[in-house]
């Protein structure tokens, strides 16, 4: 562990009937960032209460490895940067893209100051 890890949280608006297509799309992507250089922790975080958005949770080394993962892993795991084609070509459609299941999304960048664990 040790330094200051930063936590990357996109938060996507996705209309109550798109929340399984989003968690099945997610869940076909599951292992997209997982080798990626300085990456840490990842969790879709599906709303109770309070919200209905969904929050993508990351947590990076540092700034810089995000911005190496954004600028190619991610853009594999989100299929050429617009996860609007999340689904993937080659689904047997006609040759159609997907519609994306989120409305909108936010990017919201933090510095971990403090933390715990179980000991
Ligand atoms: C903080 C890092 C991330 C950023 C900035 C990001 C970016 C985005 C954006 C902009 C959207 C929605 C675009 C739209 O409104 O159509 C989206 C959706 C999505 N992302 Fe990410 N993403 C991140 C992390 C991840 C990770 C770690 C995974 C895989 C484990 C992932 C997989 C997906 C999938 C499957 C969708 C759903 C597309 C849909 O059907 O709406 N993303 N992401």
């Amino acid at each position: 562990m040790g330094g200051m890890s930063i936590v990357k949280i996109n938060v996507l608006a996705v209309p109550a009937e798109q929340r399984e297509v989003l968690e099945r799309r997610f869940a076909s992507r599951a292992g997209a960032v997982e080798g990626s250089d300085g990456f840490e922790w990842f969790e879709l975080l599906r709303p109770l209460e309070g919200t209905d958005q969904y929050l993508v949770y990351t947590r990076w080394r540092d700034e810089e490895a995000f911005q190496a993962w954004m600028e190619g892993p991610m853009k594999a795991a989100h299929q050429g940067g617009q996860a609007g084609q999340a689904g993937g070509a080659g689904h047997g459609g006609e040759g159609e893209r997907p519609k994306p299941a989120a409305t909108g999304s936010t990017l919201w960048s933090f510095e971990v100051v403090q933390q715990a664990s179980p000991k």
